[in-house]
């Protein structure tokens, strides 16, 4: 039976919800792990269902993983490693779009890998071209199959030089995990930088791993022969943090969101000040909360590390409706990523789209037909309405503008929502959210 939110809007969001681990860190320090030839520790992980993909993924390729969900402590010991039933990867894969990463690694402890079609949020096409050919490159050979595409590396896996047709932050992992136990030297160039790269390059460094990373998008990879194990805190998830925010905006309330990092949300923090949020630092997270009076319109642009983040857009935007006058914002990273605006736009909200570049960033989608440039006109009233959650960021950023709405919304597919935000229906409880959850 599916699950139905209802929530009764209008309320302010006030109180504390603690941050733990980061969506887009945690699940690739897990498979980091098969690359060692002892247990690794992760601490800070999240109750979310990537963490129980990459869990079940690890598992089944015999991989013991023991958690404590409580403390967020994980423990994963890949000694008895070993190939997995192409059915049963198939099967434990869900919709994540994690066992691409896993082909580097199984590679150098099994010699094969098989990777299931992928899935992941509905924002373009997200095509996995750049990670096959980062394979090829280092020697792999690469067979498509009906059901998903088969690995190996009969002659081994060589380092190599790289350059990246554009940021990718997946590519850039694909060839970090690769690149560690490979033959010789990499060189990545127009590698992404993002806070959770580090945050990798940290754990594989803690691992034996020899990485450099420029200030120029070159990251340079000694490949070494042996890897051993890593202990290391996951960095906090700067995407929710910056969701809470927007929340406590909306909702004109106030929220300290204990876990967040001022310096992972340096773009994120400069944005929310230009459209007249507040927010205070101190050593254990950031208050965010509305000053009162009326919010200023912007002109956005996402884009990679150090940029602002596309996964700050959904939730932003909904902001912007709360805005006094015409905001522009331009999606460079995803072509489809403002598929969610069609309910805020049900609920009342003024927001068209356009296929045109309304910005000055380089963007791939300018000439190809996508809507990816939203003028927002403010401020609207919104009203509850029914909405069925289209993808991760968007479905959060929806429960952000049922809760500021006026009257009751009914959402059903929460249970996307459950991939990146860690007990979000108790979180928004505990901030005063009128809701209730039930079957249907
Ligand atoms: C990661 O996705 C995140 N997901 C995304 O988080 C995030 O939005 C994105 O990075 C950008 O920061 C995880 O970490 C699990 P990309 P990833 O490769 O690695 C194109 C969220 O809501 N591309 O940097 O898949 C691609 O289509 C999400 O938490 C290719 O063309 O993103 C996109 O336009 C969603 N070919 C651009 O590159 C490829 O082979 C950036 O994608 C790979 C990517």
């Amino acid at each position: 039976m599916a699950q139905l939110l209802t929530l009764q809007g209008g309320k302010p969001l006030e109180g504390t919800v603690k941050v733990r681990g980061a969506k887009n860190l945690v699940p690739k320090a897990m498979v980091a792990s098969l690359l060692g030839s002892e247990p690794s520790q992760l601490r800070n992980v999240p109750e979310i269902k990537d963490v129980d993909i990459v869990t079940s993924l690890l598992t089944i390729h015999g991989v013991k993983v023991d958690a404590d969900p409580a403390t967020g402590d994980l423990t994963l010991d890949p000694r008895q490693a070993y190939s997995a039933e192409h059915s049963e990867v198939d099967a434990h894969a869900g919709d994540s779009r994690i066992p691409i990463l896993f082909c580097g690694p199984l590679m150098h402890k099994t010699g094969e890998a098989f990777i299931p079609d992928l899935g992941g949020c509905r924002i373009g096409d997200r095509p996995i071209d750049y990670h096959l050919e980062v394979l090829r490159t280092f020697g792999a050979v690469v067979d498509k199959g009906p059901t998903g595409i088969h690995i190996s590396a009969p002659k081994g896996l060589h380092g190599v030089k790289l350059d990246l047709p554009y940021p990718s932050v997946g590519a850039t992992e694909q060839v970090l995990l690769t690149a560690v136990l490979a033959e010789g030297i990499t060189e990545l160039k127009n590698a992404a930088v993002e806070p959770e790269i580090h945050d990798l390059i940290a754990v594989l460094q803690q691992m034996g791993a020899i990485i450099t990373v420029y200030t120029d998008r070159t990251i340079r990879i000694e490949g070494v022969t042996k890897l051993g194990g890593y202990k290391h805190r996951a960095i906090p998830d700067r995407n929710e943090s910056a969701s809470w925010a927007s929340a406590a905006l909306v909702t004109r309330g106030d929220i300290y969101v204990q876990g967040a990092v001022q310096r992972d949300l340096s773009a994120f923090l400069n944005t929310y000040r230009k459209i007249g949020g507040e927010f205070s630092v101190d050593d254990d997270g950031i208050r965010f909360w509305h000053a009162g009076g009326t919010l200023k319109p912007l002109v956005l642009e996402t884009d990679v590390h150090p940029g602002f983040m596309t996964d700050w857009q959904q939730p932003m935007v909904v902001a912007l409706t709360q805005a006094e006058g015409v905001s522009i914002v331009h999606e460079t990273v995803y072509e489809e990523r403002f598929g969610f605006t069609e309910a805020l736009q049900r609920m009342g909200a003024s927001i068209q789209l356009h296929r045109e570049c309304l910005g000055s960033n380089p963007c791939r989608f300018g000439q190809r037909n996508f809507l990816h440039s939203a003028v927002i006109s403010g401020a609207s009233e919104l009203r509850g309405t029914d909405i069925d959650v289209p993808d991760l960021r968007g479905g959060f950023s929806h429960l952000i503008a049922a809760m500021a709405a006026q009257g009751t919304s009914r959402v059903t597919g929460i249970e996307i929502i459950n991939r990146g935000y860690e007990k979000f229906v108790d979180k928004i409880t505990g901030l005063g959210a009128d809701v209730e959850l039930s079957r249907v």
